[in-house]
């Protein structure tokens, strides 16, 4: 039996571990500012007045060479509003972009100037955040460091060149409203990729939990009020745990568990002939909880990370954390089978359903048993395609990011401190920079950087490119990038109420 979660309560509980992991934390620290071996700053530093903001003149500049001539223009409109959604089964009152769950794909091609038009017609401030585009860094949609918020009523107008083909996503960067329904797909296609598929699908997985009775605010106010406060025994309900992610498998439990915005028990499907090839472009929204993802009996060949080629790996199924993308090529089996994805650690299922016209397709829950049998991986060590690998060279900076909590009221720390847009990790354009995130707490963090995609040091040497990387308990996790693009760049955990708990620094260039 594979039953699927019915409440949607805060887990409270890590009291001693917390302490444990807060203590863990100052002792990195002093670790780190005496034993650093290459330039390094430990902690993060008050950032001065001259950094170079969104408004510098750096940020025209680094658009302006983004663009080629005879650029392609395209444009779109989202607007952010309430109302009601069919997630199969159940009506929510939700908020989404345009009515639609998930919001309509975005399709552009790399070199494409993105024009949004976004109207906000919600009770609250919002922003439009393209989670893994290298874009301008003032149209990255982070409030108060890179743009106002867009007041109830009002409307912003994001204009940005596109430079890398991939999978991406956009959401709201404000509070956890990312844990409603305003996402979408952001897929831009490249012009030079020889296609070598018959079909594409682009599958958004998510943890659903909004109009059911709470919502993302409520939850966040819970974790906040209760957290920490001894109600970890409540109703004897078991502590989300994965073996695969090594400790807490996350903080909320939720009702439903949704793939392209439909329960598993009324999904979407997609019809193709047996032996066709399937291009599978995966993203995880959730809030807070990674899913496991593959097809039972059918293996697939991972091409991408984070949007960015690695070299082809074969898997039965793939861990995906918040924020993180995976695509893959699979054949389309001869009998109907869900590709399904399993939210790890907490007993939930989500799929879409491959359709070549033979058979009726296994009971999901036998289905998400047969997944659970075969081994599943982390892309963190598959290396990333010759073509995008990083120029060999030195780090001319190192920064350790030491992630620890969830201290006194659910707060969540990188470097001892909560985040604040006047306190960050200095670089300066054309460093490469070393990013070393260690994990002192009893929780996987998937730990996104803004405007760049950095490359994993994977213990063979060279990791996949991406922009969200999973941070396991006891882990160090260390990545590399080229300060290549000027600006104030958010790194955080993209568990939404970790972010929102604190856990976001700022990658600052400064003169
Ligand atoms: Cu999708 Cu700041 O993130
Ligand atoms: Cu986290």
């Amino acid at each position: 039996m594979y039953p699927s979660n019915s409440s949607s309560t805060p887990m409270g509980r890590r009291r001693f571990l917390a302490a444990a992991g807060g203590l863990g934390a100052g002792l990195l620290l002093a670790g780190c500012s005496t034993s650093a071996t290459s330039p390094a700053a430990a902690g993060s530093s008050p950032l001065p007045l001259n950094r170079i903001g969104p408004g510098a003149s750096e940020i025209a500049a680094t658009e302006k060479a983004r663009q080629a001539a005879g650029q392609r223009t395209v444009d779109v409109a989202l607007d952010a509003m309430v109302g009601p959604v069919d997630i199969g089964g159940r009506t929510v009152s939700t908020w989404t972009y345009g009515g639609a769950l998930p919001g309509k794909e975005i399709r552009v091609r790399a070199g494409d100037l993105l024009r949004a038009h976004v109207s906000n017609q919600l009770p609250q401030p919002t922003t439009v955040h393209w989670h893994g585009i290298a874009l301008r860094n003032d149209m990255d949609g982070v409030p108060i460091l890179t743009q106002p918020e867009i007041a109830p009523g009002a409307s912003f107008d994001y204009q940005f060149t596109v430079p890398h083909p991939g999978t991406y996503m956009f959401h709201p960067h404000v509070g956890p409203q990312l844990d409603r329904g305003l996402y979408g797909a952001l897929i831009v296609d490249d012009p030079a990729e020889p296609g070598g598929y018959d079909h594409e699908l682009v599958v958004v997985f998510d943890d659903w939990l909004d109009g059911t009775g709470t919502t993302p605010d409520q939850q966040l106010a819970d974790l906040k009020a209760h957290g920490m406060s001894g109600s970890g025994g409540m109703g004897g309900m078991a502590m989300a745990h994965s073996d695969l992610l090594g400790g807490d498998a996350g903080d909320v439990t939720y009702p439903y568990y949704l793939a392209n915005g439909r329960t598993p028990t009324a999904p979407t499907s997609l019809r193709a002939k047996p032996g066709q090839r399937i291009r599978l472009r995966m993203i995880n929204i959730g809030g807070d909880t990674a899913f496991r993802v593959g097809v039972p009996g059918t293996p697939m060949t991972i091409t991408h990370t984070d949007g960015f080629p690695v070299i082809a790996t074969r898997a039965d199924a793939v861990l995906l954390g918040m924020g993180e993308r995976v695509d893959a090529i699979i054949t389309m089996p001869d009998t109907a089978v869900g590709l399904l994805g399993l939210a790890e650690g907490k007993n939930g299922i989500s799929q879409v359903l491959l359709q070549p016209g033979n058979g009726r397709a296994p009971d999901v829950a036998a289905a998400a048993v047969a997944l659970m049998a075969r081994p599943a991986i982390l892309v963190n060590a598959i290396p990333a395609a010759p073509a995008v690998q990083l120029t060999p060279r030195a780090p001319d900076i190192t920064h350790q990011l030491a992630l620890a909590g969830p201290g006194q009221g659910y707060t969540w720390t990188i470097n001892g401190q909560t985040y604040s847009p006047d306190q960050g990790l200095p670089v300066h354009a054309g460093q490469r920079v070393r990013l070393a995130m260690s994990n002192t707490t009893t929780m996987f963090h998937p730990m996104h950087l803004h405007g760049h995609t950095f490359q994993v040091v994977a213990p063979s040497g060279v990791g996949p490119r991406k922009d969200t990387v999973n941070v396991l308990p006891g882990q160090t996790v260390t990545v590399e990038f080229d300060a290549d693009n000027p600006g104030q760049w958010l790194t955080h955990c993209h568990n939404i109420y970790h972010g929102e708990s604190g856990m976001m620094t700022v990658v600052s260039y400064l003169p």
